[in-house]
């Protein structure tokens, strides 16, 4: 098992290996005065993990009670949000009591709202199920809702107080889902790491998934620890998704987020190329890793409707867009964008 400290404005371990589902309820029941754990998760996933999880909380003395919802981003709105809330209420939970975040993005993203909220804020556990919720949404804090106008409009930057990364659970994952984490995957190498870019591209697929998902935490990390509150470095974790926002947007969300960010990426990179940012190399590197873990490079939406879609992504500025563009691999820049260029700069990439 490996173990990486993050520093934030809660401090906390984020442990990832095998075999560590059955370990929850030790660890929860170690976390301080705690009574009960409300189980957050949903449809797919409750069935398959939901028992250990539970027997392990009761092992530990804890008492529990499950809050499961219908799978899929559908259900990460307002109603589900306040269905949760008022759950919560009706089994009385204290602020000493936890919640438990059993899932993929959606139920971190979700379970952690309703943890910001809840009493103005009860701690939270993130048992990540899918590797973007591994790599990515279960570190940082950043926790939403959509809105009927738009993806993750509510939300609260709220950190966890564990994170248990249980490598097994990415086993019973559809091929398309796993490959959709590694979309993100192939982005923090992009962004920060040439070795780890490496090993990507020697193994596609049958990378070592502890390294690499304890090391895209550390990457994480050290992002939080600069900028937890989003306002300069963390930025560059948006790689490929202004884009990919407009593709997922365009294909009315038939395009999953993983396969739209690949295009994303590929699609910047390309226009950096043309626009002088990069050398045919990078270029060529970052189209290679994608094509190697079978994540597309291209799309088939015109410059405009992407950018009409993606000037509704909410990193939106003022009148400028901050795309990031890889300059090589490891090193990306910032590009504050006039939203009056973008289209001629997607265009670029297409
Ligand atoms: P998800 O939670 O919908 O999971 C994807 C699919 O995998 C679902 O069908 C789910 O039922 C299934 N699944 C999950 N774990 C499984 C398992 N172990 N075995 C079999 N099936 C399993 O989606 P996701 O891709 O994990 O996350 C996407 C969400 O994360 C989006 O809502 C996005 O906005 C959010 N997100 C948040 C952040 C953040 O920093 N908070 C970062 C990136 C993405
Ligand atoms: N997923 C992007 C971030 O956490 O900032």
């Amino acid at each position: 098992m490996n173990t990486v400290h993050v520093t934030a404005s809660r401090s906390y371990d984020v442990l990832i290996g095998s075999g560590l589902l059955s370990t929850v309820g030790q660890r929860a029941a170690a976390m301080g005065n705690v009574k009960k754990v409300c189980i957050v998760s949903e449809s797919t996933v409750w069935p398959l993990y939901g028992a250990s999880v539970r027997k392990s909380l009761s092992d530990a003395g804890l008492e529990t009670c499950e809050f499961i919802f219908p799978a899929g981003e559908k259900s990460k709105n307002g109603q589900t949000f306040l269905s949760l809330l008022n759950f919560l209420a009706e089994n009385r939970l204290t602020r000493a009591d936890l919640i438990l975040a059993l899932g993929g993005g959606v139920v971190g993203d979700l379970a952690g709202f309703a943890a910001a909220s809840f009493l103005r804020g009860i701690p939270f556990i993130q048992v990540p199920t899918t590797l973007l919720a591994a790599v990515d949404s279960s570190v940082g804090g950043k926790t939403a809702i959509d809105l009927p106008a738009g993806k993750n409009l509510a939300g609260a930057f709220y950190q966890p107080s564990l994170v248990l990364c249980d490598i097994d659970t990415l086993n019973t994952l559809p091929a398309e889902t796993f490959r959709d984490g590694c979309a993100e995957v192939i982005k923090y190498c992009i962004l920060y790491d040439p070795a780890l870019f490496a090993h990507l591209l020697e193994r596609g697929l049958s990378f070592d998934r502890e390294a690499v998902i304890t090391r895209c935490v550390e990457l994480k990390r050290d992002v939080v620890a600069q900028d937890e509150f989003d306002t300069g470095a963390r930025m560059r974790l948006n790689l490929g998704h202004t884009v990919g926002h407009g593709i997922e947007a365009q294909s009315n969300f038939e395009i999953s987020h993983g396969q739209a960010v690949a295009a994303g990426m590929a699609i910047v990179t390309r226009a950096g190329y043309a626009l002088g940012i990069c050398e045919q190399e990078t270029r060529d590197a970052v189209l290679s890793v994608l094509r190697v873990f079978g994540l597309p490079v291209a799309c088939k939406y015109r410059a405009e409707d992407l950018y009409r879609s993606a000037l509704s992504d909410k990193k939106r500025s003022g009148g400028t867009v901050n795309l990031i563009v890889p300059r090589r691999i490891g090193d990306c820049v910032i590009r504050p964008t006039p939203v009056d260029e973008m289209q001629s700069f997607i265009q670029a990439g297409l």
